[in-house]
């Protein structure tokens, strides 16, 4: 932290508390955390001398294995306080880059998010790696000292820089195939989009929790991070989770971050989980549309996406439950810990889901049951008239369950 005084204070707690939530998010359990000023910024361990022995001894007295630093550091001074330290030391993009790395859910964010990390890597070569890169599945190759072995990484990780971009461009013009396979998912997919500690995870379980029965077999199939959640219409969706906005990202992660929200584009409905309690809520707000906004301005999402968007305004209980929190159209107030709001939330999630759905009439023969079912198990149906040679349907459906539909003979 620079400077002093009351906001900067508050400021740095609040980065402190995202950098504790990031940190538990990769599964590390955090002993001890300090907020230290900054006069200058040394070139050699960011830290003054003081500050690194005065941590070194919290250090040892907790037995820390691994420290965060949420700030950049140069290899040099990560290098060094790994010294002073005896333990490993990862800064805020490395931190980063592992949640990224374990959160991708695309073929394209996966390659994404490990072009960033090669690049990260290849500044660091000065150092060794310790163990927690080569449980992570990290490059075990990293490590040699002398310059003959760093140069021999260093050329080790351009091939395959150069190999993985070519991998990217290959993904990203199969991208609409890729799309049209995951479309097959049989349910409409909700999915979360929101800063870290917006309480989407906690959502998530509360919304899907009680309803995961055994029935749910299906979903086990899927990513952790989708579940199926039944609305109060009996319409059955698949909900599905995103890695959180991160303040302040630092600019050579955006790419891996948006490519790790290529989800979002498949989604019939976006539920925009935001902190009302949070002092930043608004800037917040900003920043999620306007990463959606960009992804609309090259090609992956689609500009109608604010009609899909549902925003939830959630820890309502922070200020004095969901009655006393102002509302803006397209909005739903709740409290994913005590539970207020939910009802009204799967409802306008119902609405939202019956809004994007189409009218269509079929005439089918009687004996196509196969073809009856379908209809029945995926659209809502409005009408039917059965006659001798034709039965007739009305039925509500999903733009893509209709394509779908009439594709199929
Ligand atoms: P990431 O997984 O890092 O993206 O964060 P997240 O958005 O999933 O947030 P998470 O669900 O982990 O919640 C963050 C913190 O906020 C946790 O300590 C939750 O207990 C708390 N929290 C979530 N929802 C509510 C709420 O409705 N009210 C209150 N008071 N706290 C909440």
């Amino acid at each position: 932290m620079d400077g002093t005084g009351t906001d900067q204070t508050r400021a740095a707690e609040a980065r402190l508390a995202e950098a504790v939530g990031l940190t538990a998010s990769i599964g590390l359990a955090v002993v001890h955390t300090a907020i230290l000023p900054l006069r200058t910024r040394r070139p050699s361990m960011l830290l003054g001398e003081g500050q690194v022995a005065d941590q070194g001894r919290s250090l040892t007295q907790n037995d820390v294995e691994v420290v965060i630093i949420d700030a950049a550091l140069s290899p040099v001074q990560q290098r060094n306080l790994e010294r002073a330290w005896s333990c490993k030391v990862i800064d805020r993009t490395g931190l980063i880059l592992d949640i990224f790395g374990e959160r991708a859910a695309t073929k394209e964010g996966s390659l994404q998010v490990e072009l960033a990390h090669l690049e990260y890597q290849r500044s660091r070569l000065v150092r060794s790696w310790t163990h927690l890169e080569r449980q992570r599945g990290g490059f075990g190759f990293l490590g040699g000292p002398g310059e003959t072995q760093i140069e021999a990484d260093r050329r080790l990780i351009g091939e395959r820089l150069v190999r993985l971009r070519k991998e990217l461009d290959q993904v990203r013009r199969t991208r609409g195939l890729h799309r049209s396979a995951r479309q097959r998912v049989p349910f409409p997919v909700i999915a979360l989009v929101g800063y870290t500690n917006a309480g989407k995870s906690t959502l998530f379980n509360t919304l899907t929790g009680a309803a995961v029965t055994a029935r749910d077999q299906l979903f086990a199939t899927l990513d952790p991070t989708m579940r199926g959640l039944a609305l109060p219409s009996g319409r059955r969706v698949i909900l599905s989770d995103t890695v959180g906005f991160i303040s302040q990202l630092p600019h050579e992660l955006v790419e891996a971050f948006r490519a790790t929200l290529e989800e979002v584009a498949e989604a019939d409905v976006i539920l925009h989980v935001r902190d009302v309690a949070h002092p930043e809520s608004a800037a917040q707000r900003g920043d999620v549309v306007s990463v959606l906004d960009s992804m609309v301005t090259d090609g992956t999402l689609d500009a109608s996406w604010p009609d899909r968007t549902i925003e939830v305004l959630n820890k309502a209980d922070l200020l004095g439950g969901i009655d006393q929190v102002p509302l803006r159209p397209g909005a739903v107030a709740v409290s994913a810990i005590t539970g207020d709001g939910l009802e009204s939330l799967k409802a306008a999630i119902d609405a939202r889901i019956a809004a994007g759905m189409e009218l269509a009439d079929y005439d089918i023969p009687p004996q196509d049951g196969a073809r009856l079912a379908w209809l029945y198990q995926h659209g809502e149906v409005v009408e039917r008239q059965d006659a001798d040679n034709a039965v007739h349907m009305r039925v509500r459906l999903l733009a893509a369950d209709r394509a779908r539909f009439e594709r199929r003979d």
